[in-house]
């Protein structure tokens, strides 16, 4: 119930708006450097630090980088970080079997980073497109991604990168059942404690263009993802998939795109009050990037401006590549 306000000038909103200090007082929603959570991507080699042209600030780093730039996440402050693996054309396969090898980059990767920065959670990424020789998150037989096969190979991929030291599993595939398959594998396999951010309401959505390029899974792809990710014209479905997600085991859940589905992520957190995650993707940050280089939008601002929606969208954190960047913001403004 909303109490009745006394009419003006009785009440005079911009009271509450006059000074810094005022707004400060009033000020609903804060966003620090605990919320983000960082999405990096390795690749092979050495001493490699690729640029991402769709991405601009973005790089593919080998995994000696990649080290280096969870150290300097952990220096931020920067809680997480969320792993991709970068794969060319040439070592994709029909079998995915690149994506449950302990050897591969990602598993590579977490290895590393965990000797060297072990106070630094990381998340990865379950899905096969970054190893499908067409691009798509399950098998595809005749043409169909077919569901409960794909399944069996997301949890051999989920139980390497435990294997390997991973701290949250992010299962972004959309498969059904998958949930509850990882986190019976996880618990069979003594992983009691790895957790589960599932990508529960996920999008089919033209943001993620320059990811795929990213990945490289765009010159793979073959159709789209409309049979397994969500119709952006829905919102009653996002809560049947979240509901289904925690009641499977997910111990934290996701909204994604991010900005373009606040509404979401709002009825997410009112129905359920889990932990809630939206994925700010790589659209989102090339759009922003893209109009700041024309000098249209003001980067920095509009950065923060966009980071604080989703705090006041109730989510609890942000998958952003701005992470290293806004935390440098917000440690300068508290100095
Ligand atoms: C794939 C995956 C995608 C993203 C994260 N995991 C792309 C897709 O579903 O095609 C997108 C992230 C972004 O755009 O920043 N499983």
């Amino acid at each position: 119930m909303r109490p009745t306000q006394a009419p003006f000038p009785a009440t005079r909103l911009r009271r509450t708006r006059q000074s810094p200090a005022i707004r400060g007082m009033v000020r609903q929603n804060t966003l620090t450097v605990d919320d983000f959570i960082w999405p990096i991507f390795v690749r092979s080699g050495e001493g490699i630090e690729e640029p991402i042209p769709s991405m601009p600030g973005v790089v593919r780093r080998s995994v000696d980088k990649v080290v280096e730039a969870a150290r300097e996440a952990a220096d931020l402050g920067i809680p997480a970080i969320c792993i991709f693996p970068y794969t060319g054309l040439e070592d994709r396969t029909e079998d995915c079997a690149g994506a449950w090898d302990p050897e591969n980059n990602a598993n590579r990767a977490i290895r590393a980073i965990k000797q060297a920065v072990p106070e630094l959670a990381i998340m990865t990424d379950v899905a096969l497109d970054t190893y499908n020789i067409n691009g798509h998150d399950g098998f595809v037989e005749n043409g169909e991604i077919v569901n409960d096969r794909s399944v069996e190979a997301l949890v051999k991929m989920a139980l390497s990168q435990a294997e390997a030291g991973a701290d949250i599993i992010g299962p972004s595939d959309m498969m059904d059942g998958r949930i509850g398959a990882i986190r019976q594998a996880l618990e069979g396999a003594g992983h009691q404690n790895v957790m589960i951010l599932s990508y529960a309401a996920k999008y089919a959505s033209a943001f993620y263009g320059p990811f795929r390029d990213a990945v490289g899974a765009s010159g793979a792809l073959t159709g789209d993802k409309k049979t397994y990710q969500m119709d952006p014209a829905n919102s009653d479905e996002a809560l049947r998939l979240i509901e289904r997600d925690l009641a499977e085991g997910a111990d934290m859940v996701m909204v994604k795109p991010g900005l373009p589905y606040l509404d979401i992520c709002r009825r997410v957190k009112d129905t359920f009050g889990a932990p809630t995650f939206a994925y700010q993707v790589s659209g989102e940050y090339a759009m922003i990037e893209a109009a700041s280089a024309n000098g249209w939008i003001d980067h920095d601002r509009v950065m923060m401006e966009s980071l604080m929606a989703f705090k006041r969208a109730g989510c609890d954190g942000i998958l952003t590549y701005f992470a290293p960047a806004a935390a440098r913001l917000l440690a300068q403004r508290s100095t």
